[in-house]
């Protein structure tokens, strides 16, 4: 089918960064009204047309993963009966990322469910940021940009870090991320060795690498109960870090997290994208920076069939 115009539609998840994407496309977001019946159902209804159209709809499956999960379903569904050209559902954050694999006797695998299901309702292709892990892009037979927030946020850790810096990866999982921290920084590498005991607790034992009088920077995916940011940032001070800096893709801080935070001094500032939605109770603790034009940019550059990999590289 000829694709005419482009629409970028906001799920109900994160209405401030789907206008600062429509806003860095030079374009209106387009309306659609969303609503919950009494009994729990969600409701969408494209107040446009949108027959023909290059759909984008923004929608990170955060905090509420379950409601705005089945909303973008729903609103998938919706353009897909309505005749739109391309459908791209655009997850800033990919909730369930972490359920990537059976480790343990007769547990899901909820990520690769995720992708079954978007691609069921009638996604043509995902656009995502920093998943927990790279393997998930091989669970969607559609097309995937896997964008990544190190770009943006490394420009800030720069001036923030000053000379010589070291990356601190806060686990084995998150040590490839690091790595390409290290590059975009100029900087040393260190790694944290962590068991988690529960969902809420996390034990850092060992670190391996030289941090003495050094500025670190923990880097990871993302944080939820700050379990694993703090563990790290203390094992890095007892060995000698002059101060300890930390970098997420994914702030989805809960009240542990917060609380955790606040009674850690040992990590100084945490550096976020606006992926989600950040309350900003923290303060001065947490400095964000925003996401909409790298989402934006790729946006624009699908849309007419221009390269994304460019924008894998910070521009200064
Ligand atoms: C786990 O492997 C992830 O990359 C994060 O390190 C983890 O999910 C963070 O969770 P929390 O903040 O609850 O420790």
């Amino acid at each position: 089918m000829e694709v005419t115009n482009i629409s970028v539609y906001a799920g109900s998840a994160h209405p401030e960064l789907s206008q600062a994407i429509a806003d860095y496309l030079g374009i209106p977001l387009g309306k659609v009204h969303h609503t919950q019946f009494p009994d729990g159902e969600i409701f969408v209804q494209f107040e446009e047309n949108v027959r023909r159209a290059d759909v984008f709809l923004i929608q990170p499956t955060c905090k509420k993963p379950n409601d705005y999960l089945m909303e973008l379903l729903i609103m998938i569904d919706a353009a897909r009966r309505a005749s739109a050209a391309r459908i791209t559902a655009v997850l800033p954050y990919f909730g369930y990322a972490r359920q990537d694999r059976k480790d343990k006797p007769r547990v899901p695998i909820t990520a690769k469910l995720v992708a079954n299901m978007l691609t069921a309702a009638g996604a043509d292709r995902i656009i995502t940021m920093d998943l927990h892990s790279h393997q998930i892009q091989g669970f969607f037979d559609i097309p995937m940009d896997h964008l990544y927030a190190r770009p943006v946020l490394a420009p800030m850790l720069k001036k923030t870090l000053g000379p010589d810096p070291v990356v601190v990866a806060p686990d084995s999982g998150s040590a490839k991320m690091a790595m390409y921290y290290c590059d975009l920084l100029g900087a040393g590498f260190a790694v944290v060795a962590k068991r988690r005991l529960n969902a809420t607790t996390v034990a850092s034992s060992h670190l391996v690498g030289d941090v003495k009088d050094k500025v670190c920077v923990i880097t990871d995916d993302l944080t939820s109960t700050a379990g694993t940011l703090c563990a790290a940032a203390k094992i890095l001070k007892a060995n000698g870090a002059a101060r300890v800096y930390a970098a997420v893709s994914h702030c989805l801080l809960d009240a542990t997290g917060k609380k955790r935070l606040l009674e850690t001094p040992e990590l100084e500032q945490l550096f976020v994208t606006d992926a989600v939605p950040i309350d900003d109770t923290l303060g001065g603790r947490i400095k964000v920076v925003s996401v909409a034009p790298l989402l934006g940019e790729a946006i624009k550059r699908i849309h007419v069939g221009k390269s994304v990999s460019s924008l894998f590289y910070p521009k200064n």
